[in-house]
């Protein structure tokens, strides 16, 4: 799958968030190494700090589905700019799939890809904990 077309699947995951108080929908489609696609929308809680983001709802679907090895995510959002991830999604993105491609897309349906590590430089990770 091209990364245009994943992010078209990131554009149609944000009809499933549920941004209730912020009204601010996010959504994500993540790419398996085997060419599978999870996707996820942010879903917000009355307790304001219990909110996940798209990417973790995404990422935590495909990893609890038994998924491990993870080539690209996109991500699209309200916002008519590019919308990268928060720092908390880089941290557990950079977490399980340290190599990832990230994927934006605005409203002119432009794209821009990184790689996480450019996003997230000098982590914190599994190493440190050694
Ligand atoms: N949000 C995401 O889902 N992903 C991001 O990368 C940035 C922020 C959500 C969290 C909250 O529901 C809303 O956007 C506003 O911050």
């Amino acid at each position: 799958m091209d990364y245009t077309e994943l992010a078209k699947i990131a554009v149609e995951a944000k009809t499933k968030a549920i941004p209730s108080y912020s009204k601010f929908r996010v959504g994500s489609a993540l790419l398996t190494e085997d060419g599978k696609v999870f996707t996820g929308g942010n879903i917000e809680s009355s307790s304001y700090s219990l909110t996940i983001c798209a990417e973790r709802v995404t990422l935590f679907k495909a990893l609890s589905e038994g998924e491990r090895k993870f080539k690209a995510i996109a991500i699209a959002s309200d916002d008519q700019d590019f919308c990268p991830p928060c720092g908390a999604c880089r941290q557990v993105l950079n977490d399980f799939c340290k190599d990832l491609d990230v994927v934006l897309i605005n409203h002119k349906d432009e794209i821009k890809i990184f790689k996480l590590h450019e996003l997230f430089p000098l982590p914190f990770g599994d190493a440190n904990l050694k």
